[in-house]
Protein backbone atom coordinates (compact mmCIF):
# COMPACT_ATOMS: atom_id res chain seq x y z
CA UNK A 1 0.00 0.00 0.00
CA UNK A 2 1.20 3.68 -0.73
CA UNK A 3 1.86 5.74 2.47
CA UNK A 4 1.90 9.28 1.96
CA UNK A 5 3.86 11.45 4.81
CA UNK A 6 4.43 14.78 4.49
CA UNK A 7 3.75 15.17 0.75
CA UNK A 8 6.18 11.91 -0.08
CA UNK A 9 4.52 8.58 -0.74
CA UNK A 10 6.20 5.73 -0.60
CA UNK A 11 4.61 1.47 -1.26
CA UNK A 12 5.24 -0.33 2.23
CA UNK A 13 4.50 -4.03 3.11
CA UNK A 14 3.15 -3.95 6.55
CA UNK A 15 5.28 -7.20 7.43
CA UNK A 16 9.14 -7.82 6.05
CA UNK A 17 11.93 -9.62 6.42
CA UNK A 18 15.92 -7.75 6.60
CA UNK A 19 17.77 -11.48 6.39
CA UNK A 20 20.96 -9.86 6.60
CA UNK A 21 19.81 -8.38 10.05
CA UNK A 22 17.91 -11.26 10.94
CA UNK A 23 14.86 -8.93 11.80
CA UNK A 24 11.81 -8.75 11.32
CA UNK A 25 10.44 -5.13 9.95
CA UNK A 26 7.06 -3.70 11.25
CA UNK A 27 5.08 -0.83 11.19
CA UNK A 28 4.58 0.34 14.91
CA UNK A 29 0.21 0.09 14.17
CA UNK A 30 -0.21 1.23 17.56
CA UNK A 31 1.43 5.02 17.14
CA UNK A 32 -0.74 5.40 14.05
CA UNK A 33 -2.60 7.45 13.44
CA UNK A 34 -0.34 9.98 14.90
CA UNK A 35 3.22 8.95 13.98
CA UNK A 36 3.96 6.66 11.26
CA UNK A 37 6.73 4.44 12.39
CA UNK A 38 9.34 1.41 11.26
CA UNK A 39 10.54 -0.99 14.27
CA UNK A 40 12.53 -3.97 13.85
CA UNK A 41 12.26 -7.18 15.90
CA UNK A 42 16.00 -8.76 16.17
CA UNK A 43 14.89 -11.76 17.46
CA UNK A 44 12.20 -14.11 17.97
CA UNK A 45 11.02 -13.32 21.77
CA UNK A 46 10.91 -9.72 20.77
CA UNK A 47 8.60 -10.97 17.63
CA UNK A 48 6.13 -12.76 20.01
CA UNK A 49 6.07 -9.96 21.85
CA UNK A 50 5.25 -7.71 18.99
CA UNK A 51 2.55 -9.56 18.10
CA UNK A 52 1.13 -10.33 22.28
CA UNK A 53 1.51 -6.23 22.38
CA UNK A 54 -0.17 -5.57 19.05
CA UNK A 55 2.75 -3.57 17.78
CA UNK A 56 1.81 -6.13 14.75
CA UNK A 57 -2.02 -7.24 14.06
CA UNK A 58 -4.92 -8.85 12.33
CA UNK A 59 -5.24 -12.21 10.63
CA UNK A 60 -2.25 -11.86 8.01
CA UNK A 61 -0.14 -9.51 9.45
CA UNK A 62 0.48 -11.71 12.33
CA UNK A 63 0.58 -15.19 9.99
CA UNK A 64 3.64 -13.31 8.08
CA UNK A 65 5.22 -12.56 11.43
CA UNK A 66 4.92 -15.88 12.60
CA UNK A 67 6.71 -17.42 9.63
CA UNK A 68 9.04 -14.93 9.87
CA UNK A 69 9.71 -14.91 13.48
CA UNK A 70 9.73 -19.11 13.24
CA UNK A 71 12.46 -18.54 10.49
CA UNK A 72 14.08 -16.09 12.81
CA UNK A 73 14.91 -18.88 15.55
CA UNK A 74 15.61 -21.47 13.32
CA UNK A 75 18.27 -19.33 11.59
CA UNK A 76 20.18 -18.30 14.57
CA UNK A 77 20.92 -22.13 15.54
CA UNK A 78 24.69 -22.92 15.03
CA UNK A 79 25.52 -26.38 14.89
CA UNK A 80 24.65 -29.46 12.35
CA UNK A 81 22.60 -31.38 14.77
CA UNK A 82 19.27 -32.11 13.44
CA UNK A 83 17.56 -33.19 16.56
CA UNK A 84 18.91 -30.26 18.58
CA UNK A 85 17.35 -27.72 15.37
CA UNK A 86 14.23 -29.06 15.93
CA UNK A 87 14.05 -28.57 19.57
CA UNK A 88 15.03 -25.55 18.83
CA UNK A 89 12.68 -25.01 16.19
CA UNK A 90 9.76 -26.65 18.02
CA UNK A 91 10.37 -24.05 21.39
CA UNK A 92 10.28 -20.86 18.72
CA UNK A 93 6.82 -22.37 16.94
CA UNK A 94 5.39 -22.98 20.84
CA UNK A 95 6.42 -19.37 21.80
CA UNK A 96 4.80 -17.82 18.38
CA UNK A 97 1.71 -19.64 18.68
CA UNK A 98 1.20 -18.51 22.15
CA UNK A 99 1.37 -15.17 21.90
CA UNK A 100 -2.06 -14.53 20.48
CA UNK A 101 -4.70 -17.44 20.43
CA UNK A 102 -7.50 -16.56 18.43
CA UNK A 103 -5.83 -16.13 14.53
CA UNK A 104 -5.31 -19.13 13.36
CA UNK A 105 -3.01 -17.35 10.35
CA UNK A 106 0.26 -17.96 12.16
CA UNK A 107 -0.63 -21.14 12.88
CA UNK A 108 -1.32 -21.99 8.95
CA UNK A 109 1.91 -20.05 8.33
CA UNK A 110 4.43 -21.41 10.21
CA UNK A 111 2.75 -24.85 9.76
CA UNK A 112 3.70 -23.67 5.80
CA UNK A 113 7.19 -23.17 7.00
CA UNK A 114 7.19 -26.30 8.99
CA UNK A 115 6.40 -28.40 5.98
CA UNK A 116 8.63 -27.00 3.30
CA UNK A 117 11.68 -27.10 6.30
CA UNK A 118 10.89 -31.22 5.98
CA UNK A 119 12.21 -31.60 2.27
CA UNK A 120 15.92 -30.49 3.66
CA UNK A 121 18.14 -32.95 4.56
CA UNK A 122 20.96 -30.32 6.84
CA UNK A 123 20.08 -27.73 9.24
CA UNK A 124 21.39 -25.24 6.44
CA UNK A 125 19.07 -26.51 3.90
CA UNK A 126 15.91 -26.21 6.64
CA UNK A 127 17.21 -22.82 7.41
CA UNK A 128 17.14 -21.75 3.97
CA UNK A 129 13.71 -23.21 3.34
CA UNK A 130 12.67 -21.99 6.22
CA UNK A 131 12.79 -18.15 4.78
CA UNK A 132 11.64 -19.04 1.59
CA UNK A 133 8.48 -20.58 3.13
CA UNK A 134 8.11 -17.79 5.05
CA UNK A 135 8.37 -15.12 1.97
CA UNK A 136 5.92 -17.68 -0.19
CA UNK A 137 3.37 -16.88 2.81
CA UNK A 138 3.71 -13.55 3.18
CA UNK A 139 3.46 -13.07 -0.81
CA UNK A 140 0.65 -15.23 -0.80
CA UNK A 141 -1.21 -13.33 1.36
CA UNK A 142 -1.00 -9.91 -1.02
CA UNK A 143 -1.60 -12.30 -3.88
CA UNK A 144 -4.88 -13.68 -1.92
CA UNK A 145 -6.22 -10.02 -0.63
CA UNK A 146 -5.83 -8.52 -4.26
CA UNK A 147 -7.61 -11.31 -5.57
CA UNK A 148 -10.54 -10.77 -2.99
CA UNK A 149 -10.29 -7.82 -4.31
CA UNK A 150 -11.18 -8.52 -7.58
CA UNK A 151 -14.30 -10.99 -6.26
CA UNK A 152 -15.43 -8.75 -3.71
CA UNK A 153 -15.64 -5.39 -5.95
CA UNK A 154 -18.75 -6.71 -7.74
CA UNK A 155 -20.77 -6.19 -4.42
CA UNK A 156 -19.78 -1.88 -4.52
CA UNK A 157 -21.77 -0.11 -6.85
CA UNK A 158 -21.60 3.92 -6.92
CA UNK A 159 -23.54 5.45 -4.35
CA UNK A 160 -23.25 2.58 -1.36
CA UNK A 161 -22.90 3.17 1.94
CA UNK A 162 -20.51 0.05 3.52
CA UNK A 163 -19.87 -0.75 7.28
CA UNK A 164 -16.86 -1.97 8.45
CA UNK A 165 -15.76 -3.28 11.78
CA UNK A 166 -11.94 -3.16 13.46
CA UNK A 167 -9.25 -2.89 10.61
CA UNK A 168 -9.40 -5.76 8.18
CA UNK A 169 -7.44 -3.59 6.19
CA UNK A 170 -3.79 -2.88 4.46
CA UNK A 171 -2.09 -2.89 8.14
CA UNK A 172 -3.69 -6.34 9.44
CA UNK A 173 -2.26 -7.98 5.86
CA UNK A 174 0.99 -7.75 4.13
CA UNK A 175 -0.44 -6.04 1.75
CA UNK A 176 -4.44 -4.71 0.53
CA UNK A 177 -6.42 -6.11 3.52
CA UNK A 178 -9.31 -8.70 3.15
CA UNK A 179 -12.49 -6.42 4.03
CA UNK A 180 -10.84 -3.57 2.24
CA UNK A 181 -9.58 -4.75 -0.94
CA UNK A 182 -12.86 -4.87 -2.65
CA UNK A 183 -13.20 -1.31 -1.35
CA UNK A 184 -9.71 -0.77 -3.22
CA UNK A 185 -11.18 -2.51 -6.07
CA UNK A 186 -14.20 -0.78 -6.69
CA UNK A 187 -12.63 2.62 -6.29
CA UNK A 188 -10.08 1.75 -9.04
CA UNK A 189 -13.04 0.88 -11.18
CA UNK A 190 -14.28 4.11 -10.56
CA UNK A 191 -16.70 3.71 -8.48
CA UNK A 192 -17.81 6.72 -5.97
CA UNK A 193 -18.99 5.30 -2.32
CA UNK A 194 -18.65 5.72 1.65
CA UNK A 195 -17.60 4.32 4.18
CA UNK A 196 -18.75 3.81 8.03
CA UNK A 197 -15.89 3.04 10.42
CA UNK A 198 -16.83 1.56 13.54
CA UNK A 199 -14.80 3.14 15.99
CA UNK A 200 -13.90 -0.88 17.54
CA UNK A 201 -13.77 -0.60 21.26
CA UNK A 202 -11.32 -1.38 22.95
CA UNK A 203 -8.74 -0.94 20.86
CA UNK A 204 -10.42 1.55 18.62
CA UNK A 205 -8.64 0.17 15.89
CA UNK A 206 -11.31 1.22 13.52
CA UNK A 207 -11.29 4.87 14.56
CA UNK A 208 -7.40 4.75 14.27
CA UNK A 209 -6.46 2.52 11.34
CA UNK A 210 -9.41 1.71 9.00
CA UNK A 211 -9.83 5.78 9.26
CA UNK A 212 -6.27 6.37 8.45
CA UNK A 213 -5.72 3.56 5.81
CA UNK A 214 -8.93 5.27 3.93
CA UNK A 215 -7.91 8.35 4.48
CA UNK A 216 -4.65 7.55 2.35
CA UNK A 217 -6.47 5.84 -0.05
CA UNK A 218 -8.43 9.26 -0.20
CA UNK A 219 -11.93 7.08 0.41
CA UNK A 220 -14.78 9.13 1.78
CA UNK A 221 -15.61 7.65 5.18
CA UNK A 222 -17.03 8.37 8.71
CA UNK A 223 -15.69 7.39 11.89
CA UNK A 224 -19.09 6.17 14.13
CA UNK A 225 -19.42 4.44 17.69
CA UNK A 226 -19.99 1.20 18.09
CA UNK A 227 -23.51 1.69 18.83
CA UNK A 228 -24.57 4.06 15.85
CA UNK A 229 -24.55 1.03 13.42
CA UNK A 230 -27.96 0.01 14.54
CA UNK A 231 -29.67 3.49 13.99
CA UNK A 232 -28.15 3.81 10.84
CA UNK A 233 -29.45 0.51 9.70
CA UNK A 234 -33.47 1.50 10.90
CA UNK A 235 -32.50 4.77 8.75
CA UNK A 236 -31.35 3.27 5.66
CA UNK A 237 -28.06 4.65 5.77
CA UNK A 238 -26.16 1.46 5.17
CA UNK A 239 -26.46 -1.14 2.22
CA UNK A 240 -23.56 -3.55 2.84
CA UNK A 241 -21.26 -4.88 5.70
CA UNK A 242 -18.15 -6.06 4.93
CA UNK A 243 -15.69 -7.44 7.88
CA UNK A 244 -12.33 -9.75 7.71
CA UNK A 245 -12.32 -12.83 10.00
CA UNK A 246 -9.35 -14.44 12.31
CA UNK A 247 -10.76 -17.89 11.92
CA UNK A 248 -13.82 -18.78 9.81
CA UNK A 249 -14.66 -22.20 10.74
CA UNK A 250 -14.38 -24.34 7.33
CA UNK A 251 -16.29 -27.54 8.73
CA UNK A 252 -19.23 -24.82 9.66
CA UNK A 253 -19.19 -21.72 8.26
CA UNK A 254 -18.46 -20.19 12.15
CA UNK A 255 -16.53 -16.71 11.64
CA UNK A 256 -14.71 -15.52 14.31
CA UNK A 257 -13.85 -11.56 14.16
CA UNK A 258 -13.48 -8.74 16.13
CA UNK A 259 -15.93 -8.04 19.49
CA UNK A 260 -19.16 -6.72 18.06
CA UNK A 261 -19.13 -8.36 14.69
CA UNK A 262 -22.24 -10.54 15.73
CA UNK A 263 -23.69 -7.76 16.83
CA UNK A 264 -23.37 -6.03 13.66
CA UNK A 265 -24.66 -9.51 11.98
CA UNK A 266 -27.62 -9.97 13.80
CA UNK A 267 -28.16 -5.79 13.10
CA UNK A 268 -27.76 -6.10 9.61
CA UNK A 269 -29.93 -9.69 9.69
CA UNK A 270 -32.81 -7.69 11.17
CA UNK A 271 -32.60 -5.28 8.51
CA UNK A 272 -32.29 -7.18 5.23
CA UNK A 273 -28.83 -5.71 4.86
CA UNK A 274 -26.22 -7.99 3.05
CA UNK A 275 -23.19 -9.21 5.20
CA UNK A 276 -20.37 -10.42 3.77
CA UNK A 277 -17.38 -11.77 5.71
CA UNK A 278 -13.49 -11.33 3.73
CA UNK A 279 -10.60 -13.94 4.45
CA UNK A 280 -7.72 -14.99 2.60
CA UNK A 281 -7.35 -18.83 2.51
CA UNK A 282 -4.73 -19.13 5.59
CA UNK A 283 -8.06 -17.52 8.15
CA UNK A 284 -9.64 -21.17 7.58
CA UNK A 285 -9.65 -23.71 9.91
CA UNK A 286 -10.13 -26.90 8.40
CA UNK A 287 -10.02 -29.01 11.65
CA UNK A 288 -12.36 -27.50 14.52
CA UNK A 289 -15.92 -28.76 14.26
CA UNK A 290 -17.65 -25.83 16.64
CA UNK A 291 -17.20 -22.11 16.92
CA UNK A 292 -17.44 -23.16 20.76
CA UNK A 293 -13.96 -24.27 20.49
CA UNK A 294 -11.96 -21.38 19.52
CA UNK A 295 -10.14 -19.90 21.69
CA UNK A 296 -11.32 -16.39 22.64
CA UNK A 297 -8.47 -14.32 23.36
CA UNK A 298 -9.59 -12.28 26.79
CA UNK A 299 -7.13 -9.11 27.16
CA UNK A 300 -5.98 -6.50 30.13
CA UNK A 301 -8.95 -4.84 31.25
CA UNK A 302 -7.20 -1.48 31.53
CA UNK A 303 -8.32 -1.52 27.43
CA UNK A 304 -11.94 -1.34 28.60
CA UNK A 305 -11.83 0.85 31.29
CA UNK A 306 -9.58 3.57 29.63
CA UNK A 307 -8.34 4.91 26.31
CA UNK A 308 -4.64 5.45 24.80
CA UNK A 309 -4.45 8.32 22.47
CA UNK A 310 -1.94 11.49 21.66
CA UNK A 311 -1.74 14.11 23.87
CA UNK A 312 -0.93 18.15 23.31
CA UNK A 313 2.97 17.49 23.29
CA UNK A 314 2.57 14.54 21.30
CA UNK A 315 2.70 11.91 23.23
CA UNK A 316 0.93 8.59 23.35
CA UNK A 317 -0.99 8.88 26.39
CA UNK A 318 -3.25 6.22 28.48
CA UNK A 319 -6.61 7.78 30.51
CA UNK A 320 -8.85 6.29 32.65
CA UNK A 321 -12.46 6.50 31.79
CA UNK A 322 -14.15 3.86 33.78
CA UNK A 323 -15.09 4.64 37.51
CA UNK A 324 -11.78 4.05 39.69
CA UNK A 325 -11.90 0.73 41.80
CA UNK A 326 -14.39 -1.06 38.82
CA UNK A 327 -12.74 -4.02 37.23
CA UNK A 328 -13.51 -5.16 33.44
CA UNK A 329 -13.92 -7.75 31.20
CA UNK A 330 -12.16 -7.79 27.77
CA UNK A 331 -13.38 -10.66 25.16
CA UNK A 332 -11.34 -9.98 22.47
CA UNK A 333 -13.76 -11.62 19.57
CA UNK A 334 -16.69 -13.03 18.92
CA UNK A 335 -18.19 -15.54 16.52
CA UNK A 336 -21.36 -15.15 13.91
CA UNK A 337 -23.06 -18.05 13.55
CA UNK A 338 -23.48 -19.02 9.13
CA UNK A 339 -26.85 -18.02 8.82
CA UNK A 340 -26.24 -14.43 9.77
CA UNK A 341 -23.58 -14.27 7.13
CA UNK A 342 -24.62 -13.61 3.16
CA UNK A 343 -21.05 -14.49 2.13
CA UNK A 344 -17.67 -15.18 2.32
CA UNK A 345 -15.15 -13.48 -0.26
CA UNK A 346 -12.41 -15.74 -0.87
CA UNK A 347 -9.74 -15.51 -3.44
CA UNK A 348 -11.13 -17.89 -5.17
CA UNK A 349 -14.37 -16.97 -5.07
CA UNK A 350 -17.85 -15.79 -3.24
CA UNK A 351 -19.46 -18.86 -1.36
CA UNK A 352 -22.42 -19.41 1.02
CA UNK A 353 -20.64 -19.98 4.42
CA UNK A 354 -21.58 -23.64 4.31
CA UNK A 355 -20.70 -24.16 1.13
CA UNK A 356 -16.97 -24.00 2.66
CA UNK A 357 -16.17 -27.70 3.11
CA UNK A 358 -17.97 -28.72 -0.08
CA UNK A 359 -15.56 -26.47 -1.98
CA UNK A 360 -12.49 -26.93 0.32
CA UNK A 361 -10.62 -28.46 -2.93
CA UNK A 362 -10.78 -25.56 -4.75
CA UNK A 363 -10.02 -23.78 -1.16
CA UNK A 364 -6.73 -25.31 -1.09
CA UNK A 365 -7.58 -28.24 1.37
O1 LIG B 1 -7.12 -7.72 17.74
P1 LIG B 1 -6.73 -7.47 16.31
O2 LIG B 1 -6.68 -6.04 15.94
O3 LIG B 1 -5.54 -8.27 15.88
O4 LIG B 1 -7.96 -8.12 15.59
C1 LIG B 1 -7.90 -8.54 14.33
C2 LIG B 1 -8.76 -7.68 13.55
O5 LIG B 1 -8.35 -6.62 13.16
C3 LIG B 1 -10.10 -8.04 13.21
O6 LIG B 1 -10.69 -8.99 13.95
C4 LIG B 1 -10.23 -8.14 11.74
O7 LIG B 1 -11.51 -7.84 11.41
C5 LIG B 1 -9.83 -9.46 11.19
S1 LIG B 1 -8.16 -9.63 10.99
C6 LIG B 1 -8.02 -9.28 9.38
Amino acid sequence: MNVSIRGRTRHYRTVAFDAAKNSVRLIEQRLLPHTFKIVDTRDYRETAAAIRDMVVRGAGAIGATAAYGLTQGARVFRGSDLRRFRRQVDLVYATLKAARPTAVDPVNAMDDVRRAMEQGATVAEQQRLALQAAEAFADADAEHCAAIGRHGAALIRSGMNVLTHCNAGWLAFVDFGSATAPLYAAQARGRKFHVFCDETRPRSQGATLTAWELAQQKISHHVIADNAAGHLMARGEIDLVIVGSDRTLGRTGEVANKIGTYTKAVLAARHGIPFYVAIPLSTIDWKLTSGKDIPIEERGGEEVLGAWGMNRRGRREYVRVANRGSEARNPGFDVTPPELITGIITPVGIFRPRQLWSRRRQLGF
